[in-house]
């Protein structure tokens, strides 16, 4: 890690502030207006490269009313895949186009960890190492696997608040970051592997968390649930507003594969899960409701539009992690991203901010 994270990326200013690639939600828009209020804003292609093309497209009109700087000429975004399913061959043809080259490609999520490795050379090679390989790992044995297999520019280390999916069993940040900070530091000391810049994620959703985090060791942060407020997100007015009214993510949340199985979204590798609203779907499931009969409920809750997220009968998911109820209500995201920013330097040592 020769210079500082935010020095990778000159746009951004210090806590470097991301949004995650939340697939369907995080769109040109959300990430653009992230990166133009100086933070890193990610479009999230997920499994399905369909739309990622015209998403850049869309990015790259919302960026050129403003002059970011970007000496290697990369669009300052990111974008994020989910690598169980998303092609890699078709994944390099889009971003290998000069005029789609992002600044940084997240990868979460590989079928075998090795996929790492294949990805992250693939990226490397197909932009001549203009974007930044960014790796979201849920442990400290997969950071260190990730480190070791595919040299990531920055490790995100997720912790289990996150909203979205995450390993089914894992550590909140307060412990998950030191600890794999240190693994890493390690590592890269007795090898001839590069430092990675720390990113923290999950359960992050004011300046108190954003700072907490970098007294943690982390260098930027990455935000998903609280961008869901955003108006820029690409999120149905129900699931906001059920984003909106919960509080209590502790216990209003849960992390479970239910809400995958009744969405058909299957394809998850073994242990992961998705932290959502705990909802009728989910008690349900809990009391012994069959499976067909559960997933016929939450068919007809799909039918009834945004109606499906209301009351105590809801039953449509709404994937977001446990700081939900620091969410308050729907503002842009450049305020958002500016405001937790703002927040945390002022609780910052001068001293500490100066190194990221
Ligand atoms: C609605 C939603 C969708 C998400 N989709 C993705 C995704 O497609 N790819 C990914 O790598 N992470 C995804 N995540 C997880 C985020 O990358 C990140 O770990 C998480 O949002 C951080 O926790 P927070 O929600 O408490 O801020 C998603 C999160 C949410 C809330």
């Amino acid at each position: 890690m020769a210079s500082s994270l935010t020095a990778a990326y000159p746009w951004t200013t210090a806590p470097l502030i991301s949004c995650a690639p939340m697939r369907l939600i995080a769109n040109a828009s959300l990430a653009a207006t992230v990166s133009l209020a100086d933070g890193l804003g990610f479009i999230g292609a997920g499994s399905d490269i369909s739309t990622l093309a015209s998403e850049l497209s869309n990015a790259r009109d919302i960026l050129s009313k403003a002059n970011l700087p970007s000496p290697t000429g990369v669009l300052p975004i990111g974008v994020g895949f989910l690598l169980w399913g998303a092609p890699l061959k078709d994944t390099l043809a889009i971003l290998s186009k000069p005029e789609n080259i992002p600044a940084a490609v997240w990868l979460f999520a590989p079928r075998q960890p090795e996929d790492l490795k294949d990805w992250a050379e693939g990226i490397r090679s197909a932009t001549s190492n203009k974007s930044k390989i960014w790796i979201q790992v849920t442990s400290v044995q997969e950071a260190l696997a990730a480190t070791k297999l595919a040299q990531p520019d920055v490790l995100v280390i997720q912790g289990t608040d996150a909203g979205g999916h995450g390993a089914a069993q894992g550590a909140g940040i307060i412990s998950l970051v030191p600890e794999a900070i240190d693994a890493i530091t390690d590592l890269c000391k007795t090898s001839s592997t590069p430092l990675p810049h720390f990113v923290a994620t999950g359960g992050i959703s004011d300046g108190r968390g954003v700072a907490a985090a970098i007294v943690l060791g982390a260098q930027g942060i990455c935000l998903g649930t609280r961008y869901l407020a955003a108006t820029e997100a690409t999120i149905a007015p129900g699931y906001r507003d059920a984003v909106l009214r919960a509080s209590d993510g502790g216990v209003s949340t849960i992390r479970s594969s239910v809400y995958d199985q009744l969405r058909g979204t299957t394809e998850w590798p073994a242990g992961y899960g998705g932290r959502g609203v705990l909802n009728a779907s989910f008690r349900d499931h809990e009391a012994g409701v069959k499976f067909e009969d559960n997933k016929k409920l939450y068919e007809e809750a799909v039918e009834s539009g945004d109606k499906g997220w209301e009351g105590e009968r809801a039953r449509l998911t709404t994937y977001a992690g446990t700081a939900i109820g620091l969410v308050t209500k729907i503002e842009s995201a450049e305020n958002i991203t500016r405001e937790v920013r703002d927040a945390a330097n002022k609780l910052l040592l001068p001293g500490l901010r100066a190194s990221l």
